[in-house]
């Protein structure tokens, strides 16, 4: 029999990563030759195990915190936006040279127009937080036409810094920088249509919020990255107070299939995929209950 695709993610620590269920269910569902497999990769072991990687022929693989940022350098091939963002989540072998891309953005983005419904051009959103993913989600709400975004942080500086970074590298001046506990982000939200939380704040039986309910209005469309819990408090919050509301796992699985598609050449099962990981993030509540 030939030897199966190797597809890996690669992180550190990598704790309950869903990312070997998700490929692997859809390869299952579709037959196809590979096998993806989780790898603890410590940050001084990235370039050896890149090394290593490149003589047993991978496929491809995932790349998670910390590596995200450190292992552009170390690539051979770094598509345009990928460089624009300064990270990677997702690397393809293609004639033995590393290609790099990024495909947060893209998954969020499709998270938001399919299951949310929720077309950003000429419309105000506000993202709250201002990390890797902030950057990701930002960026592709406004090269989607958002007419602005407001990155609203706890520490205003790196909001800022983050804003002027937007800004440069895609040549629009629409991002504002905010603190975000301030009354102007409180305006903010009520002006704008869509509240993306891309903190940390309201994970795994955390039960704060990031900003407090009563600045969530029925018109809002409110999203949260974070899948543990799927429903966050501020999930939560946003249903009782009449809003829309979006979880985290469409932009995982969005991002994990385009991954896919870069690697295997099919698209990836969503709605099953979906199904596998709702089970088993509720599996991990009742086991945590
Ligand atoms: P990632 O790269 O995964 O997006 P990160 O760089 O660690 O993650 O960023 C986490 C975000 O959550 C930051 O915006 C952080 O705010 P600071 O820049 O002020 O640290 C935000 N965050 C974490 N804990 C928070 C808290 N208790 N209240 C408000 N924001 C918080």
């Amino acid at each position: 029999m030939p030897s199966l695709g190797r597809l890996l993610i690669i992180g550190y620590p990598l704790g309950h990563t869903l990312s070997p269920l998700m490929h692997n269910t859809a390869i299952g569902e579709l037959g196809l030759p590979y096998h993806y497999e989780a790898e603890a990769v410590p940050p001084d072991g990235l370039a050896e195990a890149l090394e290593r990687f490149r003589v047993d022929e991978v496929v491809g693989f995932s790349v998670t915190i910390p590596h995200k940022e450190t292992i552009l350098p170390l690539l051979d091939v770094v598509d345009k936006e990928t460089e624009r963002l300064g990270a990677a989540n997702t690397v393809v072998l293609a004639d033995g040279r590393f290609v790099g891309t990024n495909t947060d953005g893209v998954g969020f983005l499709r998270s938001l127009t399919e299951d949310g419904s929720w077309d950003p051009e000429g419309r105000a959103a506000v993202v709250l937080g201002a990390g890797g993913a902030a950057r990701a989600v930002a960026a592709h709400l406004a090269l989607a036409g958002a007419s602005s975004v407001v990155i609203a942080n706890r520490t205003l500086s790196r909001a800022e810094r983050l804003a002027d970074d937007l800004a440069r590298a895609l040549g629009r001046q629409c991002f504002l920088p905010l603190p975000l506990e301030a009354p102007a982000t409180a305006d903010a939200i009520r002006q704008a249509e869509c509240l993306i939380n891309t903190t940390s704040v309201g994970m795994a039986g955390d039960p704060r919020l990031p900003v407090p309910a009563a600045w969530i209005e029925p018109h809002l469309m409110v999203c949260d990255i974070v899948y543990r819990p799927l429903e966050t408090p501020l999930l939560e919050a946003a249903r009782a107070r009449g809003a829309s509301t979006l979880d985290g796992l469409g932009m995982l699985i969005y991002q994990g299939a385009e991954a896919f598609r870069r690697w295997t050449g099919h698209e990836m099962p969503v709605g099953i995929v979906r199904m596998r990981l709702e089970e088993a993030l509720a599996r991990e509540e009742a086991e945590h209950s």
